[in-house]
């Protein structure tokens, strides 16, 4: 019987087909080559590694095996408790020094640290704050008292209100704690998805006073890029709604402004660090618009493509699928590109849900259908075979953003992410972040550390970390001779972590 299974298995495979069962053991030297052909259909399970990397590895592996076995398991507790340990983790520093390739999946409200954002922007000149009813708070830049808006009868100046404060470190803390999801007690704050979704939507709208005031954006996205450069990141696909900005006298700029805002800081950005390759952007517009909205969104993005063919990479659609509206739903406005002859490339967020069976779950598969280039999250992937294939055929990456799931609640223990199936299967994966300062975290080396040790565990190696940065690159909106480009940037950089890792 076991002979039999063993044939049709392997009856691909001609060298197998001579190994037989003995004794009614199972052949340790057949036993083995499955272990090792299983091993080679993971990510990164075909790249070979030169000596010097397998020593890196080696290393790895010993490192991973140490953590695995420690009382705590940082991927399998809450991020915000793991975090600290993850800091001390000896892998986590090999990460960051790693050159990571391309974060393709970060969100322009969610791009820089929160400490940046209340140590430096809320202390410049001019900065008004509310705080509104519902426990949640506004800024606003204005070169005079502003009048009431947005649930705010009274604005304070900050400037002001810090002079009176007996405890400013306390008061800038909490300032942060309305930015961010962090919370000392995830589990007890955080009961469900709707929760922190709900959460989540608010610190969003309590920074968008700060970042969309025209002065900070532009350091803001400086320093964005800042902070990739600095985890050894050298490429950006931003995804961004070009939010309208103001200027201190209430003037209002358009998103052509926001666009070209963009550009001039990642000339300076790229002309200060020649080792950074550049940034574009996904323009992208929440699923709770209707359907005439999105036709028009489709068409600015047509237009803005076209216009800024280097900058803008395509479109996408944003906010949280469960409770927003599906690609199907939008399918007149999203059947316009194909309808007048032009390609708007598309980067959709789908299955990013655990809801199996519901309209929503179905986004995979019209992701799909709609020629997305890649798929944000596609955490519900694995439960579509047919959409799996075509994944997989279409060579369409799904982009992974392991913390970001894990603070939004479809998966406590990272160990039990659907991705690890993906992982193993080998199928079109790139690692990102989704909302960095949002979720605490910086660069990509945190989301690394969790898709590394705790989705891949102990046979994830050196080589699924190779081929998950080069998926960067390859799977990014550039054209081909940038792809080379980065390719060779990329190259160099690894083969100088090697040498100073090894
Ligand atoms: C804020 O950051 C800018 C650069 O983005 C810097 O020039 C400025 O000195 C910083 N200000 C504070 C108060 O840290
Ligand atoms: C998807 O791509 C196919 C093949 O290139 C094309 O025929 C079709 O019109 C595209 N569909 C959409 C909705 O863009
Ligand atoms: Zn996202």
């Amino acid at each position: 019987m076991a002979f039999s299974i063993f044939q049709t298995l392997l009856g691909c495979l001609p060298l197998l087909c001579f190994v037989s069962v003995t004794d009614g053991m199972p052949d340790p030297t057949q036993r083995d080559l499955l272990i090792r052909e299983e091993a080679s259909r993971q990510t990164g399970g075909r790249v070979t590694l030169t000596a010097a990397e397998q020593e890196l590895d080696a290393y790895l592996h010993r490192l991973k095996e140490k953590e695995m076995s420690a009382a705590q398991f940082p991927p399998a507790l809450h991020f915000f408790r793991a975090k600290p340990l993850i800091q001390q983790s000896s892998i986590f520093k090999v990460l960051q020094k790693m050159p990571k390739g391309a974060a393709l999946h970060i969100h322009s409200s969610s791009l820089v640290s929160v400490d940046w954002l209340v140590k430096n922007v809320t202390y410049r000149p001019h900065c008004y704050i509310c705080f509104t009813w519902d426990n949640s708070v506004r800024f606003l830049f204005s070169d005079r008292q502003p009048f009431p808006r947005w649930n705010c009868f009274y604005w304070q100046l900050l400037e002001t209100l810090r002079a009176k404060i007996k405890d400013p470190a306390g008061f800038d803390n909490s300032l942060m704690q309305r930015l961010t999801l962090f919370t000392e007690d995830p589990d007890g704050e955080y009961p469900n998805q709707d929760v922190v979704w709900e959460k989540f939507e608010r610190a969003f709208i309590a920074a968008a006073g700060l970042i969309t005031h025209a002065p900070v954006l532009r350091d803001y996205l400086y320093q964005g890029l800042e902070e990739l450069h600095r985890d050894n990141v050298m490429y950006l696909e931003l995804r961004s709604g070009l939010s309208k900005t103001y200027e201190l006298d209430g003037t209002i700029h358009d998103k052509v402004w926001s666009l070209k805002t963009f550009q001039d800081v990642t000339k300076k950005f790229t002309a200060d660090y020649p080792d950074f390759l550049g940034a574009r952007i996904i323009f992208s517009v929440h699923r709770a618009l209707s359907v005439s909205e999105v036709r028009a969104a489709v068409e600015e993005a047509i237009q803005l493509q076209k216009e800024f063919p280097d900058v803008v990479a395509g479109f996408d659609l944003v906010g949280r699928e469960d409770s927003g509206r599906t690609l199907w739903y939008f399918r007149e406005a999203l059947s316009l590109p194909a309808e007048v002859g032009v390609t708007l490339p598309y980067f959709f967020h789908a299955g990013e849900t655990d809801k199996e069976g519901t309209d929503v779950d179905q986004n995979i598969l019209d992701a799909l259908l709609f020629n997305s280039t890649r798929i944000g999250h596609g955490y519900a992937l694995v439960h579509h075979p047919l959409a799996k294939d075509l994944s997989r055929k279409l060579d369409v990456a799904v982009e992974l953003c392991p913390i970001s799931n894990q603070v939004l609640k479809l998966v406590s223990d990272l160990r039990n992410h659907p991705a690890a199936v993906l992982m193993s299967e080998g199928h079109p994966m790139v690692i990102s972040s989704d909302d960095p300062s949002l979720f605490g975290t910086t660069g990509l080396s945190y989301d690394f550390y969790q898709a590394f040790v705790g989705i891949g565990g102990l046979k994830a190696n050196l080589g699924t970390l190779k081929e998950l940065a080069v998926n960067s690159i390859r799977y990014s909106s550039l054209p081909a001779h940038l792809k080379d480009t980065a390719l060779l940037m990329w190259q160099n950089k690894w083969h100088a972590f090697i040498s100073d890792e090894a």
